[in-house]
């Protein structure tokens, strides 16, 4: 069921790009755009800007860009699909649908799932405050310690007792009970008789990230078994895909500086209660890489915490080997083990939040967690370890983090250097590549508005000083700007002219292509992006150069100063 191109043409036209972000990102007129600092990296001075004529946006600085549905995608981190829902929903249309060839579950149904969904999680919820078994209910609540409060924020409910609690309300509604079937709220039995999944359960019903209830966990109010029971895989429901409390978390933080994973809901409600309020739980599963990607995404830093007991440890490591090959430079993995038969709602009503929080800061950095755990596998063995370890080396995408392991990896073996290692075992590192160099193909590359805005505004260039790290860097397309560099940096020149030099040059079509981009730079702003730009560059070099060095064992002290010196380019085109 494909979303036919004209509503989304239409949904486009009709929203305004620059209302839709002041929302949430508050907007300054500058000139004939709007600008504000980038909500999709961090900075101090403003440089993206969005424009009414053209509702689009743009940030100099990361290169974020594009038009209202990526806004919404990007900074709400929902797929395309979802952003087109909000949108829509926020303008009171309903998505229209399209007959397509493509599988996808029928969305008219799905609409129905949730709305479903969401009338049983207020059925549980109101049999909390009314069902005649409620204070039973209420006991085990106070038992377990979770204040009103926190009850209502997690939606916390009761499934009551019986076969036809929920049933009940649908007696007389084939299709709706048709459709609870398939959303796991009830089940059939061999004679096709009807009954409801969760009976006698406390229910934490779980959200998916733009808050619509998608499924259930209930818990016996004792010491029943099934401990918990959960909802089924559904049209609308796929534990792998979900994290319980990460709606509730983006509630409270919209950009968290760092999450928790834990294993369980009566975790993260405890926690929450406690003030712990970014903590999430997989739901009954290791952690799978789905929701590691949504983790990393969320926040700076994940710290992965586990019961200290033999099956934490396993679980522990389950998560570092799914988590591997998804880190990108920055990301920041932590794995925290609590004393035996703890686990962090009942550690976090012994100590509080404070302790509670001092015990994260102190939890192991991936690489010390996997080379402790490799050490205690195979004890003085080292050949064994290095197998296992050059196999989890070789996952990991992020030249830096591999580099490092390496490093730590021959130093346990008593290497000399990571060097001697990588040709013993004729290990190949990744050839590294500098960040978002998409060369002159990108729409918005920082190269690119480089080349722009010097094409057109070539003072910019007067008497700039030589940048050698630009010379050295990698990356497709630099040439061109070095070149251009050279040439305004002797003379004044207007864009015309500049362009007249270049009639015979190879690249004339990229110059006139550039001279006429609407880059969308305010311009008051010109002079302070081309700069940020440049900054960008170097900073790629430094990267780059950083890459190679951190191959080496130990800096030359010429290396040492080559490193500073960079540095203090950088800070002089800042000024
Ligand atoms: P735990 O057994 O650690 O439960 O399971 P818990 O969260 O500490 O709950 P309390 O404190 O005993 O009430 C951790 C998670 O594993 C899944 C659930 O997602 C649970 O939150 N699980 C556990 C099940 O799905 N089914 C079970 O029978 C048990
Ligand atoms: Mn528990």
């Amino acid at each position: 069921m494909a979303i036919p191109r004209d509503f989304i043409n239409e949904l486009i036209a009709r929203i305004d790009i620059v209302d839709l972000i002041d929302r949430k990102v508050p907007l300054k007129k500058a000139g004939k755009n709007h600008s504000a600092c980038c909500p999709f990296h961090s900075e101090k001075s403003p440089s993206f800007t969005v424009s009414r004529d053209k509702q689009f946006y743009h940030c100099f600085g990361c290169g974020a860009h594009g038009n209202a549905i990526d806004f919404v995608m990007e900074y709400d981190r929902l797929e395309f699909v979802d952003a087109i829902e909000e949108l829509a929903g926020q303008l009171g249309l309903a998505v229209p649908r399209e007959q397509g060839t493509g599988k996808r579950p029928d969305q008219g149904l799905s609409r129905d799932l949730y709305e479903l969904m969401e009338e049983a999680n207020l059925f549980y919820q109101s049999q909390l405050r009314q069902h005649t078994d409620k204070q039973k209910v209420v006991d085990y609540l106070e038992f377990r310690g979770l204040s009103s409060d926190v009850v209502e924020q997690f939606g916390i409910g009761f499934a009551p007792d019986g076969w036809d609690g929920l049933l009940g309300r649908y007696r007389q509604n084939l299709p709706a009970q048709d459709k609870l079937l398939t959303a796991g709220m009830l089940i059939a039995n061999d004679s096709g008789k009807r009954y409801d999944r969760f009976r006698d359960r406390l229910m934490f019903p779980i959200r998916d990230r733009r808050g619509r209830v998608v499924g259930f966990g209930g818990r016996v109010l004792g010491d029943g078994t099934p401990k918990y029971l959960n909802s089924p895989e559904t049209p609308i429901f796929h534990k792998g895909n979900e994290l319980y409390g990460l709606y509730e978390l983006k509630q409270k933080h919209r950009d968290p500086q760092h999450v928790l994973i834990v294993e369980g809901y009566m975790d993260v409600v405890a926690l929450a209660q406690f003030g712990i309020d970014y903590a999430v739980a997989s739901l009954g599963t290791s952690t799978t890489a789905e929701q590691f990607q949504l983790l990393v995404r969320s926040a700076k830093q994940v710290v992965c915490c586990y019961d200290g007991d033999r099956a934490g440890r396993e679980a522990a490591w389950r998560a570092l080997e799914t988590a591997l090959p998804l880190l990108k430079p920055g990301d920041q993995v932590k794995f925290m083990f609590l004393p035996q038969g703890e686990d962090p709602d009942t550690m976090v009503r012994k100590i509080g939040k404070e302790a509670f929080e001092a015990l994260m800061q102190k939890a192991m950095l991936l690489p010390e967690f996997l080379f402790d755990t490799l050490s205690a596998n195979h004890g003085t063995d080292k050949g064994a370890l290095a197998k296992q370890a050059i196999a989890l080396i070789e996952k990991v995408q992020d030249t830096v983090l591999q580099n490092l392991l390496l490093e730590n990896l021959a130093h346990k073996l008593g290497m000399n250097s990571s060097e001697d290692l990588k040709k013993k075992l004729g290990f190949t590192v990744k050839q590294a590549k500098p960040l978002n160099a998409k060369g002159l193909q990108g729409r918005g590359t920082p190269l690119r508005l480089a080349i722009a805005l010097l094409v057109q505004n070539p003072s910019l260039g007067f008497g700039l000083a030589k940048q050698p790290a630009l010379d050295r860097l990698q990356m497709t397309g630099i040439e061109l700007l070095n070149h251009l560099l050279d040439i305004t940096r002797e003379q004044t020149l207007n864009s015309a002219q500049l362009l007249e030099m270049h009639r015979e040059h190879n690249q004339k079509s990229t110059l006139i292509k550039l001279a006429q981009w609407e880059h969308q730079v305010a311009d008051e702003n010109v002079l302070p992006e081309f700069k940020q730009t440049l900054i960008w560059l170097n900073n790629q070099y430094i990267e780059q150069r950083y890459q190679e060095l951190s191959l080496k064992q130990a800096l030359t002290k010429v290396e040492k100063m080559q490193l500073t010196k960079l540095i203090s380019i950088m800070k002089g085109i800042a000024k």
